[in-house]
């Protein structure tokens, strides 16, 4: 079998929350911890953000945040490159090359953009792009696995079509053809009042949490009371306990809501903790941060711009 190469990223719009963690980020370290010969990427996704964080100082600030997010979860930089999109110019230059390939209305069928269509009356030009540019993320590494949420499938679909677009075009074996890593159970992790948890929703528990926010956000969880078991609680729960343990905690406190939302709070906070400190521990240090993303900027320079080299002379521009 060929090596594995992992490759996911982060948008830096703010604080991350349990969604994005057990979604994604906690398989991006797993995958980190269990599979020592892969090569492994993850990234800052600065670039794909700048369709929403349009000011410098938010940018810079939600940048080194983001960093320190995935430090303090485990993402180890001598295991993995851990680098930011716009420091690897390849990326926007591959997503020029794949936009000649490209149709618009196949970008038009994209969910994303049909949801900010439905939204807006104006859309940019870089949120109809968006899934080029993701394309070009993952296929400039010879990405094989990228660790995801639910929500980002079509875009890993959108990469393989792509990547067989342009060997067909070109008549290449360029690119090869990247899998999603949907892991089960946390597909679409659903926030506080039971819709998919995400910031435009207002309805996040923040993956850095203090116990106050935790608290707050918890008690706020919409519950109805027609049946014993308060099921966007328990949604919540089974993120970190395992269904035997709940059955025994639900089936004691059946109908008594307060108390199961207490229990919540705590294990939230017992989860949560260990991380709260590890990320207090490096944001001491942001030059040493600033090094790290320097370091995988030189690393992740390396391989897509050996790629591009192969991609330019397929193209026949160089
Ligand atoms: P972003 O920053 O929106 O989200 C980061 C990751 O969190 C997952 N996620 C969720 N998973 C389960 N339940 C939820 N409620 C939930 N909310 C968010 C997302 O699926 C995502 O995996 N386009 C990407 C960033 C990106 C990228 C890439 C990813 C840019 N280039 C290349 C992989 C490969 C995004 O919007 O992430």
């Amino acid at each position: 079998m060929s090596k594995k190469i992992i490759l996911s990223g982060v948008k830096p719009t703010g604080r991350p929350h349990i969604g994005n963690y057990f979604g994604a980020m906690k398989q991006m370290v797993d995958l980190q911890n269990q599979f020592a010969d892969a090569e492994k990427f993850f990234m800052i996704a600065d670039y794909h953000a700048l369709n929403l964080i349009q000011s410098k100082e938010e940018m810079a600030q939600f940048t080194l945040d983001l960093a320190l997010d995935y430090l303090a979860i485990g993402i180890d930089p001598k295991q993995s490159t851990l680098f930011k999109q716009s420091d690897v110019s390849a990326h926007t230059e591959l997503a020029w090359i794949f936009n000649t390939i490209t149709t618009m209305p196949y970008l038009m069928r994209a969910h994303a953009f049909k949801d900010a269509e439905a939204k807006n009356k104006e859309i940019n030009v870089g949120t109809f792009d968006y899934p080029i540019l993701m394309a070009a993320d993952i296929l400039l590494y010879d990405t094989t696995l990228v660790p995801v949420g639910q929500d980002q499938k079509q875009h890993v679909e959108y990469s393989r079509d792509i990547a067989q677009k342009f060997n067909n075009v070109f008549n290449t074996e360029t690119f090869n053809l990247p899998e999603p890593l949907i892991m089960k159970g946390v597909e679409i992790v659903s926030g506080t009042n039971g819709q998919k948890m995400s910031k435009s929703y207002n309805n996040t528990i923040p993956l850095f949490a203090t116990r106050e926010e935790i608290t707050k956000a918890v008690m706020g969880i919409v519950t109805d009371s027609s049946g014993d078991v308060p099921v966007n609680v328990y949604n919540i729960h089974k993120l970190i306990k395992s269904e035997t343990e709940l059955k025994e905690i639900y089936d004691k406190n059946k109908g008594k809501y307060k108390i199961l939302k207490e229990t919540l709070i705590e294990d939230l906070d017992t989860m949560i903790k260990p991380l709260r400190k590890r990320r207090a521990e490096l944001e001491k240090n942001t030059e040493e941060i600033k090094a790290i993303l320097a370091d995988g900027a030189i690393k992740a320079k390396t391989k897509a711009n050996a790629k591009l080299l192969t991609i330019k002379k397929n193209i026949g521009v160089l």
